[in-house]
């Protein structure tokens, strides 16, 4: 069967490498995945005070529902002075509080991004901090955070030959993860 895999693209701007990124990604999916984003910027701060009866408003359950029924998640991030942007955290701590606890087992690909030299790396492992705590499971051994990203992309995708082979090696683990844990 297809494993439904959920990307989430951590920056808002028309045009930011971190959709370019992710927009990669489908053409890189092994033979029965299919990878779809999801959008973020539409969500509320978080704020207990819209919840009823223990849960956020209906643009967060629908949000929740997407990522529970997900098989897996791509979380796609820039760095904002060493840490995911606020509109990505916003986002994990929503989906932490609902009751579905939709975030405990899920399988999640980590993939940051810089025009700079670091890549967002320290993004990258703030993000594992965070999610770390939702009992979510990340894949170990390596990271994706692509630096130098400007001379990377053209057309709106990443066109660099060994990034676009290492996101999709990343993709096969991310398959392998979901099967070891079912
Ligand atoms: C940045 N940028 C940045 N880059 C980086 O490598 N490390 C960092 O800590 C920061 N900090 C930072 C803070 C803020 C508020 C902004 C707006 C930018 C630069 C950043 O990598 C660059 O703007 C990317 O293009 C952002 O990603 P998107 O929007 O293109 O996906």
């Amino acid at each position: 069967s297809t494993l439904n895999i959920v990307g989430l693209v951590g920056s808002l701007r028309r045009g930011a490498f971190t959709r370019q990124m992710m927009e990669t990604l489908p053409d890189l999916a092994p033979e029965g995945m299919r990878i779809t984003l999801a959008d973020i910027g539409h969500l509320p701060f978080y704020n207990e005070d819209l919840k009823e009866d223990g849960k956020g408003p209906e643009a967060v359950r629908a949000f929740n529902r997407l990522i529970g029924e997900a098989d897996g998640l791509i979380v796609g991030s820039p760095e904002y002075n060493r840490s995911p942007p606020a509109v990505l955290k916003n986002a994990i701590d929503w989906l932490s509080k609902e009751p579905e606890a939709v975030l405990a087992g899920k399988p999640v690909m980590i993939a940051t991004q810089s025009p700079g030299q670091l890549g967002g790396i320290l993004s990258n492992y703030h993000l594992r901090q965070v999610l770390s705590v939702t009992g979510a499971i990340f894949i170990t051994g390596g990271e994706v955070a692509i630096t130098g990203i400007g001379k990377k992309v053209s057309d709106g995708k990443i066109s660099d030959t060994d990034t676009r082979d290492y996101l999709t090696s990343h993709l096969r683990r991310l398959s392998a993860l979901i099967e070891a844990h079912r």
